[in-house]
């Protein structure tokens, strides 16, 4: 069997930088960050990490850490820069460099072919809510197969789904920055159809190795266990996961869920006939989970939906979910948060995953995900975020309690690397397992956090025997 995979996460518009370099095309982020839209935290991803030009220096850090996988994104429009056509012998070139040079360290390279930033030309027509935004998502996924297909062996399609057009199309707080639901469902719709079309693009090429779909699941929970309660559970656990893993796993749109849209009214004109046969013919090879915290739920006590963000990390910000007709979320005062409001509960990836389990038995997972955000601090020349080591350590050892018990996870990846951008909410929350000092040319240092993840692969080593 082969190993396991202890690696880290990043994505290319929040650590690459070289937003215009080498034939690159705008991405709606590039436009975005650049407007005066972006007002939150007016930060863009123009240099970021500057890790376009150090992905050595990276991979080097992850090597001498013992990480033996490294998940990345590719920027769609480093390869298509307009979206569709014209293939950018430039980008095709910079990714092989990525690939070789992991390969050249033992570093297994996992790539996701979307993270969130979609060519500025597709998103002026209408984004994932334009249909043939999917057609032209499985176009790329063939020209990155047919350019990286001899060395990658594990992909994914789309990361989170859910999470990504909850933001776009229901916070508000990404671009199209649209608050209708409706539209959500429409755009997210098109993300799994694409990510179909190219699960079974993958297929007919046949390339070797996986393929799957990033998903941001939650382990649904609730304070009380009154038909109500239940009720809002189901209704939660249909609106962030089933929606999306249904399609993804089982290859169907769940008839609850088609019948919920239906009843509120929805035109759901974007289901076309022939469309279930895609999706039948798109089912993944695992699933990829984003773990960061779970989903504690109520019933909806109001009528109108509103849903907003902690961008800010203080207090005059705050997260609030309503779901008028499904469920609110709720909130356990007695358990440690971070700065934005995040539940710091590690147990939430054990009960996710026998969760995901009983309901997809035998299914493959990666956790390609698993992060928190603090604003670390640089004190002479270290930073000791125990906060994060406790965290990080709590979601392993429950992670391998949950794979011991028989689920089956192939995987493990720290969200960061290193520090980058945080959609909206910029530089000053850091996930990385090494600092990236802005204000010193983007020196890397690594982090107390990375010396732990060090010694923990280590230790996996020598039990395991390699
Ligand atoms: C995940 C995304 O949802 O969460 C990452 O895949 C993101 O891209 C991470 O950075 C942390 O979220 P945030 O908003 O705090 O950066």
């Amino acid at each position: 069997m082969s190993a396991f995979l202890w690696g880290s996460a990043t994505a290319a518009y929040q650590c690459e930088g070289a937003w215009n370099e080498d034939g690159k095309g705008q991405s709606n982020w590039d436009v975005f960050c650049h407007s005066e839209k972006n007002s939150i935290n007016p930060a863009t991803g123009d240099t970021a990490s500057d890790h376009y030009h150090r992905f050595e220096e990276d991979l080097n850090l992850m090597a001498a850490g013992g990480q033996n996988a490294y998940r990345f994104s590719i920027a769609w429009t480093r390869i298509i820069p307009n979206g569709t056509g014209v293939v950018n012998p430039e980008g095709i070139a910079h990714y092989n460099a990525v690939i070789d040079a992991c390969l050249a360290r033992g570093i297994e390279p996992v790539v996701t072919l979307y993270h969130y930033d979609l060519p500025e030309s597709l998103f002026v027509a209408g984004g994932w809510e334009n249909r043939r935004t999917s057609d032209a998502f499985c176009a790329y996924a063939k020209a990155c197969f047919n350019a990286f297909g001899d060395r990658v062996r594990t992909w994914f399609t789309v990361n989170e789904p859910n999470y990504d057009t909850l933001c776009c199309y229901g916070i508000g707080n990404y671009p199209p920055n649209i608050k209708d639901l409706s539209r959500r469902w429409r755009a997210m719709y098109h993300m799994l159809l694409a990510s179909a079309k190219a699960v079974t693009a993958f297929r007919e090429g046949a390339y070797q190795g996986m393929i799957g779909l990033v998903s941001d699941s939650y382990a649904i929970e609730a304070h009380s266990d009154t038909p109500d309660y239940q009720e809002a559970k189901r209704l939660a656990d249909l609106f962030y996961n089933r929606s999306v893993n249904d399609v993804a796993v089982l290859g169907q749109l769940p008839t609850e869920l088609i019948d919920k849209l239906r009843s509120e009214g929805q035109i759901l004109d974007y289901l076309l006939p022939g469309d279930q046969e895609i999706l039948a013919a798109g089912k993944v090879d695992m699933l990829g989970i984003n773990a960061y915290d779970r989903m504690l739920v109520k019933p909806c006590t109001t009528s109108q939906t509103s849903l907003s963000t902690n961008n800010t990390g203080t207090a005059d910000s705050s997260n609030e979910t309503n779901i008028a007709g499904w469920f609110s979320v709720d909130e356990d005062p007695t358990t440690q948060k971070n700065a934005w409001g995040m539940e710091l509960y590690p147990k939430s990836i054990y009960t996710l995953l026998h969760q995901l389990n009983d309901r997809y038995p035998n299914l493959v997972f990666m956790i390609t995900e698993n992060g928190v955000g603090y604003r670390d601090q640089l004190v002479d020349g270290q930073v000791h975020d125990t906060y994060r080591v406790d965290f990080l350590k709590g979601f392993v050892n429950w992670t391998l309690k949950a794979r011991e018990e028989g689920c089956d996870v192939r995987g493990y990846f720290v969200w960061s690397t290193m520090d980058l951008y945080s959609w909206i909410n910029g530089y000053a929350k850091r996930y990385g397992l090494v600092y990236v000092d802005y204000n010193d040319n983007c020196r890397r240092i690594p982090k107390d956090s990375y010396y732990w993840y060090k010694d923990t692969i280590a230790a996996w080593n020598q039990k395991e025997g390699r």
